[in-house]
């Protein structure tokens, strides 16, 4: 089968397509035909060897995925041959940038039925960010607000829809570029951080701060200013500290998305029912993952882009 594979970590030129024998899959696992599986800026960090994550080379990237089950390994219940699936695969684990892919099937759940299989990979591991960075660790429920900062990429978005559902009042921000994505979603005030300044442009402080963005460190330490006192500052960039502020309670989270099935079938549901909406921005053949890798090295990503084998 072709797949798109690093023999050592590197440059995006370390990506090759090849041709590799199709795995089998052990007790416990399914082997999918790839719909799509979706490009995150982790396997981007990953490829680099950037990231604490154990990965086996030759690695085979992207970790989210869409396909149709097409061989079951022994003790799997409850997936049938022929069942169209989505998932996020363990990190470390080869992904699904192949004509096929090997997961475990408790990484897996029903693909959403109302929109085309291949779009269900750009579900699952940011949709499952947003919901834990807002409901997990910031803990909010209906009548709350939050500010979420870098509200127009692809994490955000989600965390508008999700956010707004559940009652909470959403203050966003965005360049110009994303103006349009972040009302769409459903922010109750925007706010283009290229042109105003947060700390006047925020009249009422929040209940949590939920931060996106590759802030400069001062800038995201005085923002801890607009969170009430008791509130939660929660970040997903990871390679930036969490600022809060032990005098007045205010809690410091960063984020680590986890897998968790249960909670990513009901991501599907509320797509499948029409309350979140899967965006995707492009769709590229597998030959174009290097140069798309290329293109997050320079920082020119936006938006989701899923590959498509
Ligand atoms: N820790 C985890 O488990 C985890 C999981 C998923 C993602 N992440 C990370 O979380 C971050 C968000 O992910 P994503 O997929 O949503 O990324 P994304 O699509 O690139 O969105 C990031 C947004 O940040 C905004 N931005 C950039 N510079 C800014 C600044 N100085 N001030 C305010 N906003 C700014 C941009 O907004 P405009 O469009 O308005 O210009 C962009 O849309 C990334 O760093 C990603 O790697 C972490």
């Amino acid at each position: 089968m072709k797949a798109v594979l690093f023999h050592e970590t590197g440059a995006p030129e370390v990506l090759r397509i090849e041709d590799i024998e199709k795995k089998v899959p052990a007790a416990g696992e399914v082997r999918l035909r790839v719909a799509a599986s979706a490009f995150n800026a982790a396997d981007n960090g990953m490829r680099a060897g950037l990231l604490p994550i154990p990965v086996v080379l030759p690695h085979v990237p992207g970790y989210d995925i869409s396909g149709t089950v097409e061989a079951i390994g022994d003790g799997v219940e409850g997936i049938e041959l022929g069942d169209r699936m989505i998932g996020f695969l363990p990190m470390e684990r080869d992904g699904g940038a192949a004509e096929f892919v090997v997961a475990p099937a408790e990484s897996l759940v029903a693909a959403p039925t109302s929109i085309p299989l291949a779009d269900g990979a750009a579900l699952p591991s940011v949709a499952l960010t947003a919901w834990q960075a807002l409901f997990d660790e910031g803990r909010l429920g209906a009548g709350q607000r939050v500010l979420i900062v870098g509200a127009g990429g692809v994490v955000g978005t989600y965390a508008i829809q999700l956010a707004a559902r559940a009652g909470v009042y959403v203050v966003a921000t965005a360049s110009p570029r994303s103006i349009d994505a972040v009302r769409a979603a459903g922010a109750d005030e925007v706010i283009d951080h290229t042109a105003t300044d947060l700390l006047t442009a925020v009249d009422e402080q929040v209940d949590v701060l939920l931060n996106l963005a590759p802030l400069d460190e001062q800038q995201f330490e005085n923002l801890v200013a607009l969170v009430r006192n008791g509130g939660t500052v929660v970040s997903t960039t990871a390679f930036l500290p969490t600022p809060g502020d032990a005098s007045r309670d205010v809690r410091a989270v960063t984020v680590f998305v986890l897998p968790n099935r249960a909670r990513l079938a009901e991501l599907v549901s509320l797509v499948d029912d029409g309350q979140l909406t899967v965006e995707v921005t492009r769709r590229i053949p597998l030959a174009e993952l290097p140069a798309l890798h290329a293109e997050a090295s320079a920082g020119r990503v936006s938006g989701k882009v899923i590959v498509i084998p």
